[in-house]
């Protein structure tokens, strides 16, 4: 039996004028349409911020970088450390023109948390034997404006001194990720790694470059392989490619 009451509820909710009906097909149609149109657009942005990582920092393919796909090679496997570690002070040594600093202040940046450390003397092929492919791009006044072209200043501060500079001056910082990419000569990385271990906080990550890498670079002999195979650490990650470069990483288990 229909009471009043209903009968209007029912008039209410069945005759909805033409023009809700019509918008409310719209609307449907639009969440269909838009779905694959976002997510094209979302690669699309993907793509071309990749560009400009590669591009504008120098990204290479000693970094595994694969250029036609706007791979983002080592980087990615940072950008995915970061983001899953969620670090608060994170230091990097050593760029040419910061392809690997910048994914790291990215994934701070993503994480809404966590900050960068930036070292690197900006040297360049004037310091023989010294500079691994630098370009002196950090001694140039422009440089510290650099990481803002992605609005990425608020997590990275760039120190222009090498990692014997900055720890002497920075004697209370401690890190729970580090990557080294500074001097590559066997007596630099192990100079490197002696300076920054102690810094280094209980299971944090310590991140090679070059640990395949032989012959010479701009004068210099390279000798972070030689260093990696002598390392008497047990939790020892290598990953052996490309075979001009590779990364290695090392956890701290033990204090
Ligand atoms: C250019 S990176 C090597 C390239 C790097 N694999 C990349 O993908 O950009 C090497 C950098 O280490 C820096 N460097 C050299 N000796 C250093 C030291 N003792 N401390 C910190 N950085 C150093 C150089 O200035 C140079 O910019």
């Amino acid at each position: 039996m229909h009471t009043k009451k209903g009968l209007l509820q029912q008039r209410k909710t069945g005759d909805k004028p033409v023009w809700k009906t019509v918008s409310h097909k719209i609307k449907t149609v639009c969440i269909f349409i838009s779905w694959p149109l976002l997510i094209t657009l979302h690669s699309i942005l993907t793509a071309l911020l990749n560009g400009i990582l590669i591009k504008r920092y120098s990204g290479d393919e000693g970094q595994n970088i694969k250029h036609p796909s706007m791979f983002l090679g080592f980087g990615s496997l940072h950008y995915s450390l970061i983001r899953n570690i969620k670090p608060k002070h994170i230091l990097c040594i050593g760029s040419r023109k910061g392809f690997v600093p910048s994914i790291l202040a990215l994934a701070c940046q993503h994480n809404n948390f966590g900050h960068v450390d930036f070292v690197d003397p900006g040297y360049d092929i004037r310091n023989k034997g010294k500079n691994w492919s630098g370009v002196g791009f950090w001694k140039k006044p422009l440089a510290k404006y650099h990481f803002q072209t992605i609005h990425l200043q608020q997590w990275i501060s760039l120190y222009v001194m090498t990692t014997e500079e900055f720890i002497l001056s920075h004697q209370k910082g401690i890190y729970e990720y580090i990557y080294i990419d500074g001097d590559h000569s066997y007596e630099g990385v192990k100079k490197d790694f002696m300076l920054l271990w102690p810094k280094l906080r209980k299971h944090g990550l310590m991140v090679f470059h070059d640990v395949v890498a032989k012959g010479t670079l701009d004068n210099g002999k390279f000798g972070v392989k030689k260093f990696w195979k002598e390392l008497k650490i047990k939790e020892k990650i290598i990953f052996p490619f490309p075979k001009t470069s590779g990364l290695g990483i090392i956890q701290k288990i033990y204090l």
